[in-house]
């Protein structure tokens, strides 16, 4: 309506005055993924976002997604202001892996290169050899495999044991899964897939091993969209953060879309898949935190000079 017209032309007048870009993730509102493709900012995967972040020459980066992006744009970027609509979007590979028992297992492990997922505190990238994002995870690993090392992965054991198994690497896991992603259920998925013969399957590697198996493709949130218009299929079943289909849509118009079926999904749950902390991030805030300030992501200096090495080492590596 009007007020949401209003909301969007004070948006996008703050982010002009501040000198300010915004860079948004799939998984958020589609709002928010709009401003920041009419703005001039980006909409993409991790890998992505800090690429964009720490490439853009703005002084200020909004960064609406969960906290482990707001802070590796801070650790790329330490002279710029980053903020966020909201400080509370947590990952749930985040805060189930805190620094201090993770530090403990890297110190059990001392043979083996420790690669985490960015999904992670800036702490624990400070004690990680290599941060990795689940559109380059594989790749990684098998480089560093033919180079003859071990690995420890953390902290989404999902992605691992597909990494594991795609590239046949030593590796030991980490035990935490995404709230959203393991969610997915192979048994339902099967049924999904006999109704509809000629759909073809897209899944995020965050999802359990039964599920990936079903797949098609498997890949980050852009390698799926990319999916989505590459393959010939008309019907596409996706197994990832509902958010995407935004893009999806875009991608593909005139395919048509199944969101796979989540062990939550009931008559009450239109869209079980979605990322509780994604879903923080609202035009309502966004507005709030460039009127008001406040929000802004810090890291201690010594913390984000180790985050930035191994954080440095993936986007190298990447490139
Ligand atoms: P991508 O890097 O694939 O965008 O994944 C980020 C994420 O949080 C998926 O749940
Ligand atoms: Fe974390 Fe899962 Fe949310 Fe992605 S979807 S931010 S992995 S909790």
């Amino acid at each position: 309506g009007a007020e949401r017209d209003r909301v969007i032309e004070r948006i996008k007048t703050l982010l002009k005055e501040q000198d300010a870009t915004l860079v948004a993730h799939y998984y958020v509102h589609e709002d928010l993924q709009m401003l920041a493709e009419q703005t001039g900012g980006c909409v993409s995967d991790s890998l992505d976002m800090a690429r964009f972040g720490k490439e853009h020459p703005a002084s200020t980066l909004v960064v609406a997604g969960v906290r482990f992006m707001g802070e590796t744009a801070k650790i790329l970027s330490p002279e710029k202001r980053v903020i966020m609509p909201t400080l509370e979007a947590e990952c749930s590979l985040d805060l189930g892996c805190p620094a201090d028992e993770f530090i403990t297992f890297c110190d059990q492990h001392p043979d083996r290169t420790v690669v985490v997922y960015a999904n992670t505190s800036a702490e624990v990238k400070a004690r990680a050899d290599y941060v990795a994002t689940s559109s380059i995870a594989v790749k990684l690993v098998e480089h560093l495999k033919d180079e003859g090392r071990k690995i420890l992965w953390a902290p989404d054991r999902h992605l691992g044991a597909y990494i594991q198994k795609t590239t046949g690497a030593d590796m030991v896991l980490w035990h935490t899964a995404c709230v959203v992603h393991d969610e997915f259920r192979t048994r339902a998925l099967k049924d999904l897939q006999q109704a509809h013969p000629d759909a073809a399957v897209l899944v995020h590697p965050e999802s359990p091993a039964g599920v990936i198996e079903l797949a098609d493709a498997v890949g980050s949130t852009s390698q799926l969209i990319q999916a989505a218009r590459e393959l010939p299929h008309e019907t596409l079943i996706v197994a990832t953060d509902s958010g995407i289909f935004y893009k999806m849509r875009q991608a593909a118009p005139h395919k048509t879309f199944l969101e796979a079926p989540t062990g939550g999904h009931s008559a009450t749950c239109r869209s079980c898949a979605h990322c509780p902390w994604m879903a923080m991030n609202g035009l309502g805030n966004l507005l709030e935190v460039l009127e008001k300030g406040g929000n802004e992501i810090h890291v201690e200096e010594t913390v984000r000079q180790g985050a930035l090495r191994s954080t440095q080492r993936m986007l190298d590596f990447a490139s």
